[in-house]
């Protein structure tokens, strides 16, 4: 059984992982830690029988729920200035990470790399674990090498309660289309275009656009333009609702608890893509 430790079990997502983590007959939820309803019962507040009885404990016990559940794999979907905090902690316990946590700096970044290696701890950091989105970033790569000469603009819609914007997906994306490119993201990446005179770089090896809506409960929509002389491609994924996300994140940590190396995996290596 893989003993896990859930980071902001109250969130949309973690929520579903949560239930979906509790049912699985090959992980033992041993802990969960959040910044509100400490004290609740997990099991009760997401309707759910836990047979382990767990109870919310406040966040910045970690070190203590840590050393007392003693757990082989933490998942979490927070926000990235907890991530950064939390999971640092947990790596330099050797516990192996899932991070679904979208908007993480550079920095956390190379730091949390140079973890997992020094504690032998690998761990999965994914903006989109979703399989059909991992599906899209593939298509993206291939469609991208015949069309490099096509303008290509990136939209994304959320629901807005979202806190980060452009998406980590559709940055994920924007990225997979520069590297195919040859081209260094941050160089041709044009983040939304604003009202006034606003002439396109023509060619995507000149400007890729990135554009965010944020409107109600749109759970999360990418779509890829491809578009030429007199004809365009539209690639485009819906997530119908987090089930997808859950999903993803529970294979992750099963996928995670028996990796040998001492790596950060993308959702694509998970899924074996
Ligand atoms: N990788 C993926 O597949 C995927 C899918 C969906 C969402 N996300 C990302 O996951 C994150 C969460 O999204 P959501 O819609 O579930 O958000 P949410 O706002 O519903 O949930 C966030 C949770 O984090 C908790 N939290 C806040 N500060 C905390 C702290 N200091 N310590 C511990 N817990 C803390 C909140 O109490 C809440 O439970 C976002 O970054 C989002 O972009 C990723």
């Amino acid at each position: 059984m893989i003993k896990l430790l859930i980071l902001g079990p109250t969130g949309f997502t973690s929520k579903l992982i949560s239930k979906l983590a509790i049912a699985d007959q090959e992980i033992n939820v041993v802990a969960a830690c959040d910044i509100t309803n400490i004290g609740d019962d997990l099991g009760l507040l997401i309707g759910v029988k836990d047979p382990n009885n767990i109870k919310i404990n406040d966040i910045n016990n970690l070190q203590k729920v840590i050393n007392e559940s003693n757990p082989d794999v933490v998942v979490d979907f927070t926000v990235a200035q907890a991530t950064e905090k939390n999971c640092i902690i947990c790596v330099e316990n050797g516990i192996r990470c899932v991070i679904g946590t979208t908007a993480l700096s550079e920095e956390f970044l190379n730091k949390f790399e140079e973890l997992v290696k020094k504690n032998k701890a690998p761990a999965v950091i994914s903006p989109n674990m979703a399989t059909g989105i991992n599906i899209l970033f593939k298509m993206a790569s291939i469609l991208t090498k015949y069309l490099a000469d096509w303008d290509i603009e990136v939209l994304e819609a959320h629901h807005h309660r979202k806190v980060d914007a452009p998406s980590g997906t559709a940055m994920k994306i924007g990225q997979i289309i520069s590297n195919e490119l040859g081209s260094n993201f941050e160089d041709i990446a044009k983040f939304g275009r604003s009202r006034g005179p606003n002439k396109r770089s023509v060619g995507a090896k000149n400007e890729i656009g990135i554009h965010s809506i944020r409107a109600g409960d749109i759970v999360g929509d990418h779509t890829i333009l491809y578009c030429g002389p007199g004809e365009r491609i539209e690639l485009k994924h819906q997530a119908h609702s987090r089930e997808c996300f859950a999903n993803g994140a529970i294979g992750a940590i099963k996928f995670i608890s028996t990796a040998k190396e001492n790596k950060i995996y993308s959702t694509s290596e998970v899924l074996g893509l």
